[in-house]
């Protein structure tokens, strides 16, 4: 895979850390320009530093329009198109039925619904023939965990998305797919526990529910999610790659 994107351009969404930055590593070590997005500066600058090879850190909220414009002008006007696309920022919320309020459904479906429709419908102008999209999904779409309905409903759409634009992006050799990560361990599921203790036995307690016993490293998602954005997987199209440890499988 050591040259699988050499002269590529890639945009990962939400890059600057967990999933999204592990991607970048793989796509950068891979040969490619990557594009990284996030809303914080200051972890786009490191994650700018920490990954070796052609990366460039650009703040874009992918709730907002503007910066989503801002983005895909950057990339026009610095790499002049565009190869690979992961939109793979996403906001979750528990909420168990009964206390889901109306703020919780906004908030979760402005960044995993609009934002992820927004974010490929404004890189298809940009977007070379024979391009690849990865959307990431969640295992969460298709299995159930308490107090998760809001989340797993909008990762059950992000799965509705992908196959249709993967119907509608055929004539132009665009192939969109999906990469569901089970349990991982990443900075965002971190900070859900409030000291490194918590943190140890939550990421136990999570990978307890795979047949693995362990939840997955951000560096085995992007693994997949690599190589479902790469030529070696040319025959891939409107596909959800489960990436769970069995989790979901079994
Ligand atoms: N980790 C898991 O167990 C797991 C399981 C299933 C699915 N997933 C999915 O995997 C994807 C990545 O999750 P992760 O665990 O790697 O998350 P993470 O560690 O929290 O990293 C999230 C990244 O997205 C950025 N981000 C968040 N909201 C954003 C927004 N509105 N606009 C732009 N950037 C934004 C963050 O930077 P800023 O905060 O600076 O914006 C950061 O770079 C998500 O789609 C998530 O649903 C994760």
């Amino acid at each position: 895979m050591s040259d699988a994107f050499h002269g590529k351009v890639a945009v990962v969404t939400g890059g600057s850390a967990g999933i999204g930055r592990a991607t970048a590593r793989k796509i950068a070590e891979g040969g490619g320009t990557v594009y990284i997005t996030g809303r914080d500066q200051g972890a786009l600058t490191a994650a700018v530093a920490d990954i070796p090879g052609d990366v460039i850190g650009v703040r874009a909220d992918s709730r907002s329009a503007d910066d989503l414009d801002r983005l895909f002008a950057e990339v026009g006007r610095c790499s002049g198109r565009l190869d690979v696309l992961v939109a793979n920022t996403a906001a979750i919320a528990a909420a168990p039925l009964g206390s889901i309020t109306e703020d919780v459904i906004r908030t979760v479906f402005d960044v995993n619904i609009t934002g992820t429709i927004m974010t490929v419908q404004k890189a298809l102008p940009l977007l070379a023939d024979g391009g690849a999209v990865v959307l990431t999904g969640s295992m969460a779409a298709h299995k159930a965990s308490r107090g998760q309905s809001v989340y797993a409903a909008s990762k059950a759409g992000v799965r509705a998305l992908a196959r249709t634009w993967a119907l509608e992006l055929t004539p132009r050799g665009i192939r969109v797919n999906v990469v569901s990560p089970g349990p991982t361990e990443t900075p965002g599921i971190a900070q859900l526990a409030a000291t490194p203790e918590e943190r140890e036995a939550f990421f136990t307690r999570m990978g307890t529910g795979t047949p693995m016993t362990r939840a997955g490293a951000a560096e085995e998602v992007a693994a997949v999610i690599a190589f479902v954005a790469s030529d070696a997987a040319s025959h891939v199209n409107g596909a959800d790659y489960q990436v769970d440890g069995g989790y979901g499988q079994v």
